[in-house]
């Protein structure tokens, strides 16, 4: 599995811890940036690691910023996108399981280390669930072509 990460400067240190978690569990990494703590602009990495989703560059994202709200909210403007922030495994796991969501979005000034790590594993270790689930998922891609129209 191909995971897309991104991270503005609040969440470049954990980027890097996630990258290293992903790369030693054998998941092929492709990483957008940020590459350092310097100060630069969260939605141009949500728009990036958005669009390498859409663009099938990547199977998942994961995009960490100072709380993962303003790189998800960028994020979820890439038609197709469903960006869920994230602060326990039960939302990361239902995040998949109901929501079928691409991107796992994460605040590094609101977690830990650890349990960022356990986030992700549940996130990138659970299935769409379909079936009721798929309709309502349906629902909002079939409002996002007929707004896009
Ligand atoms: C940057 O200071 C911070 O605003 C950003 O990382 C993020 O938390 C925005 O939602």
């Amino acid at each position: 599995m191909i995971i897309a990460l991104g991270a503005d400067h609040g969440g470049f240190e954990l980027k890097e811890i996630i990258k290293k978690h992903l790369l030693d569990r054998n998941y092929e990494v492709k990483d957008y940036g940020t590459d350092s703590a310097q100060a630069v602009d969260y939605p141009e990495y949500g728009f990036q690691v958005g669009e390498a989703i859409i663009k099938q560059e990547a199977d998942l994202g994961i995009l960490v910023c100072g709380t993962g709200i303003g790189i998800s909210i960028a994020a979820n403007k890439v038609r197709g996108i469903r960006a869920a922030v994230c602060t326990n495994c039960y939302m990361a796991k239902m995040a998949r399981e109901h929501n079928n969501a691409n991107i796992l979005a994460l605040g590094a000034r609101v977690i830990g280390e650890g349990l960022a790590l356990e986030i992700v594993d549940a996130f990138l270790n659970t299935s769409f669930g379909g079936e009721r689930h798929a309709r309502r998922v349906d629902l909002i891609s079939k409002y996002e072509d007929a707004i896009s129209k």
